[in-house]
């Protein structure tokens, strides 16, 4: 049943910004990598748990933990995916977090229909970031990956959630990010 997959676990994902920075500059060649190559580490990313728990199929509630088991209490995206009049996602999910059970960020609701990433293969994966990102600036695209709320609370983990890397391997994922990019958001 579940088959999303990891790339790690523990470590902390703060701190790395400046060094992101400069080794992205020496991002090798990628001229000798396939489309399915460079766009495979995206992908771990994008299947793991901690994305797909948000990035839900359409129409579907938030699910949480490792498994993406029903988000307790029955939580909902509600008409506008901010959760039901009563149980609204910042009543508990504030701007930031209070402690590292819920996790927190200023847009911590679900993503729009376009952004739905649940059950699709790699390649579908791709022409979807592909669609969402056309217009972004190669430094948009990285920064969202690197700095926004929402990935970097989400990418933590928690008590019973595993972390998507560990800050080492964020270095390489942002790398990758870096080197689909060059090669014109390439899709296998
Ligand atoms: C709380 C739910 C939530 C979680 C968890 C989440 N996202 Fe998102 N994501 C959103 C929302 C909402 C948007 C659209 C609004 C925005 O950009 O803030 C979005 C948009 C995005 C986009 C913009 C383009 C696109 O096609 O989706 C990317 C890239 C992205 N998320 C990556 C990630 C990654 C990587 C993770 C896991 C580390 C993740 N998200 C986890 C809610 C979430
Ligand atoms: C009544 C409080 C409450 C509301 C409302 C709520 N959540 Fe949560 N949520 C939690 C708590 C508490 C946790 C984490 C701790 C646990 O339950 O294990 C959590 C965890 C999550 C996770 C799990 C992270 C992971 O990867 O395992 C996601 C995703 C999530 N919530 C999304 C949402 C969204 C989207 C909404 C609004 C549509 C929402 N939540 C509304 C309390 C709430």
């Amino acid at each position: 049943m579940n088959t999303r997959s990891k790339i790690g676990h523990c470590g902390r994902s703060a701190a790395l910004i400046g060094l992101i920075f400069t080794t992205l500059g020496g991002a090798a060649p990628v001229g000798a990598q396939s489309a399915a190559e460079l766009f495979a580490p995206i992908a771990a990313v994008m299947k793991h748990p901690r994305c797909l728990n948000c990035h839900v199929k359409e129409g579907q509630p938030p699910l949480q933990g490792d498994e993406g088991r029903p988000h307790r209490m029955k939580i909902t995206g509600g008409a506008d995916g901010h959760g039901a009049p009563a149980a609204r996602c910042h009543t508990c999910h504030r701007d930031q977090a209070v402690g590292p059970l819920v996790p927190a960020s200023p847009t911590w609701y679900l993503p729009p229909k376009e952004m739905a990433w649940q059950g699709l293969t790699e390649s579908e994966l791709c022409r979807k970031l592909k669609t969402s990102i056309d217009g972004w600036s190669r430094e948009k695209t990285i920064d969202h990956f690197e700095n926004d709320k929402t990935v970097v609370a989400s990418w933590k983990g928690g008590p019973d959630r595993s972390k998507v890397s560990k800050p080492e391997d964020r270095v390489d994922f942002l790398k990758a990010v870096g080197a689909w990019l060059d090669a014109k958001k390439d899709c296998p």
